[in-house]
């Protein structure tokens, strides 16, 4: 393994992060692994680091990895592996004492978002978000030993306990795709409708992977629609891997009728296989459920949960927790389930095993030093938990993050008639830097922020009228959002040969483009018609939409129809259409998509 300077990193470590108190930060743990003895680590993606957490003697120590670390896994020897996004590295560190050391990094790029280590501590497997692979790393040589393409954002992974499966779930396209890790090649996809998938996790047998994923139910978002399921909805899935034939998919359905279940995210499996938990960020709490006899659908599931479970406290309970628990671990020896909470900034501790009266947080433990956000940190702190909060829409069956995942767009589309009209179903716009983008909207028709975050909460969300505090504290969450940094680019932020050619012709009168996509956000303050409107059409004119990281959709326009920036270019809205001008060759294509995906 490559030894790094891990003193020096250390003694940065005791710098910054040794007076607490006033002004703190926020470090939102996103997921938690146990360590062999009992301890924890979290990888916090705000704070840039990682914490170890003793579960009697609370937070022990912390250490910066780099920027927006999203998962951490652990195996034999005291090995912890963490997934950092941005930096797009895997970064090895162990434990000293009460602290944590760097030991090594190996750069992976495009967006590792999950990680999961073979049983036997020799690779590591990590989803490459930006770039559709799974990349596999050899621990030994601290370098990548091959790539598989397995689809589009990938997002989350697992190993099977006998080290030969490894699991993927794709958020585009939605599948879950298997791979031979001896091979390296793909062995199965089993696709489904669906979006947001989240992680999943393997039964001790081997041969069930349960992930949590949202149902996409393609109706506006009416009352009566959202009641009925029909237009998103929470699920288990359950892949079940024969010894002979094809795996199959099964589906159960989380959304209880009148209180439904709101951004599924996490999932844990007891060891004993007898029970499944699930974390719920949008609704605040975590879900268990008996293994045993449960009422398994299609994939799709039912569209509200079948009565029968959701009466039964003996298969089905639901814990509240608080905030927005997201990754789980499970901890063997103490029979306890661990929740890193997002918006409390602890690990919550729940017990295995049926309690009389349902599961509840029997311990909560915070990942850094005591501390008080003040002014603006606290106000965009409240605006992210409405955010989060499928509470705020009716009956609790989604947040703003359902459809706006993690402040960007989504992979299906909506009709939310906001602009008034009916059946015209478009991409979700995401929110980096809304501020800087008026007017609102594709047609372009708002122009005032504030009045647009209320009718998103109130027609989008179907929910309570927000108070004038809410919306501030919402628009300042929102105003906290950048886009996330091209993993297209040179960590030092250079882009290659075709990039830079491909921002030459963009600017230039031969293809027109910054007549309409100028500034920043690489938008502007009109709308045109580009000539993409149906009848339908409220408005007939467009607002060009910010270009900012459109690296990470996977539909495209204002219908979706697009699915790549070169299917923009060559068949919706090349020259031709937009500035009179020839149409792109094949070479000008790859140059634009090049820059396009740099930004
Ligand atoms: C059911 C999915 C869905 C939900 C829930 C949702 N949105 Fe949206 N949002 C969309 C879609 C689709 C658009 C594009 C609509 C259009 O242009 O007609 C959009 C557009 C917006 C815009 C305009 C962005 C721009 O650049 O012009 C803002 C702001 C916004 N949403 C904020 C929110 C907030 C805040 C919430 C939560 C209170 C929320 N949305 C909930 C789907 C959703
Ligand atoms: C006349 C103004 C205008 C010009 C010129 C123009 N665009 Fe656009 N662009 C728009 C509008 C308006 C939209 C939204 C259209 C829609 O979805 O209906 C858009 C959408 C896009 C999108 C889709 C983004 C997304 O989030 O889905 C891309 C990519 C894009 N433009 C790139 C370009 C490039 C590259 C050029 C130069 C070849 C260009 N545009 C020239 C106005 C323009």
């Amino acid at each position: 393994m490559i030894a790094r300077s891990f003193v020096v990193w250390s003694a940065i470590v005791g710098l910054a992060l040794a007076a607490p108190a006033a002004g703190a930060t926020v470090r939102s743990p996103a997921a938690v692994a146990c360590l062999g003895d009992g301890r924890l680590v979290t990888a916090n993606a705000a704070a840039g680091s990682v914490s170890l957490v003793d579960p009697e003697r609370g937070f022990l120590a912390e250490i910066p990895v780099g920027p927006r670390p999203t998962a951490v896994a652990a195996g034999a020897g005291g090995l912890i592996a963490v997934s950092v996004r941005e930096a797009g590295e895997l970064v090895l560190l162990g434990v000293d004492g009460d602290r944590l050391v760097e030991r090594a990094r190996v750069a992976v790029g495009f967006e590792p978002w999950d990680v999961a280590l073979s049983p036997d501590g020799t690779r590591a497997f990590l989803p490459l978000s930006a770039a559709g692979e799974l990349a596999i790393v050899d621990l030994a040589r601290g370098e990548v030993a091959a790539r598989v393409a397995v689809g589009r954002l990938p997002r989350h992974v697992a190993v099977s306990p006998d080290g030969r499966t490894v699991a993927v779930a794709c958020s585009e396209g939605a599948a879950i795709v298997l791979v031979d890790a001896a091979s390296a090649t793909v062995a199965h996809a089993a696709p489904f409708k669906g979006f947001n998938l989240g992680a999943l996790a393997f039964a001790p047998d081997g041969a069930t992977v349960y992930f949590a994923w949202t149902y996409d139910g393609g109706s506006h978002p009416s009352p009566g629609n959202i009641r009925r399921g029909w237009v998103t909805g929470s699920r288990l899935g359950k892949l079940t891997l024969a010894a002979e034939g094809e795996p199959v998919l099964a589906g159960l359905t989380l959304d209880v009728s009148g209180k439904a279940v709101g951004d599924v995210l996490g999932v844990a499996v007891a060891p004993d296989g007898s029970e499944v938990f699930v974390s719920a960020g949008g609704t605040h709490e975590l879900l268990r459920f008996a293994t045993a006899d449960l009422p398994w659908t299609q994939i799709s599931g039912l569209e509200v949960m079948d009565p029968r479970l959701a009466a039964d406290a003996a298969r089905f309970s639901r814990c509240d927790v608080g905030g927005r628990p997201l990754g789980l671990a499970v901890d063997a020896r103490r029979q306890r389930v661990w929740i890193a909470n997002a918006l409390t900034d602890e690990v919550q501790a729940v017990a295995l095993g049926r309690a009389a009266d349902g599961p509840a947080v029997v311990a909560a433990l915070p990942v850094a030093p005591a501390g008080t956000l003040d002014g603006q940190a606290a106000l965009v702190r409240r605006g992210e938990a409405i955010f989060h909060d499928a509470r705020r829409s009716l009956d609790q069956w989604y947040s703003c993050h359902t459809c706006h995942f993690e402040g960007g767009a989504s992979t299906v589309t909506f009709d939310t008639r906001n602009d008034g009209s009916v059946g015209t179903y478009k991409t979700v716009l995401p929110l980096w830097g809304v501020a800087a983008t008026g007017p609102w909207t594709w047609h372009g028709w708002q122009t005032d922020l504030a009045q647009s975050l209320e009718k998103s909460l109130v027609e989008s969300m179907q929910g309570p009228q927000p108070t004038a505090d809410d919306v501030a504290a919402l628009g300042a969450y929102l105003e906290s959002l950048a886009p996330p940094p091209s993993p297209f680019r040179e960590p030092d932020g250079a882009a290659g040969m075709a990039a830079a050619r491909g921002r030459e012709l963009f600017a230039s009168a031969r293809a027109g483009c910054t007549s309409c996509h100028a500034g920043p956000y690489l938008t502007s303050a009109e709308t045109y018609d580009v000539g993409l409107g149906k009848s339908a059409d409220r408005y007939p004119t467009y607002s060009p939409p910010s270009l900012r990281a459109v690296y990470r959709k996977t539909r495209l326009l204002h219908h979706g129809k697009a699915r790549s920036l070169a299917d923009v270019l060559t068949r919706y809205h090349g020259p031709e259409k937009v500035s009179g001008e020839a149409p792109l060759s094949a070479d000008e294509v790859a140059d634009l998509v090049a820059y396009l995906e740099t930004l």
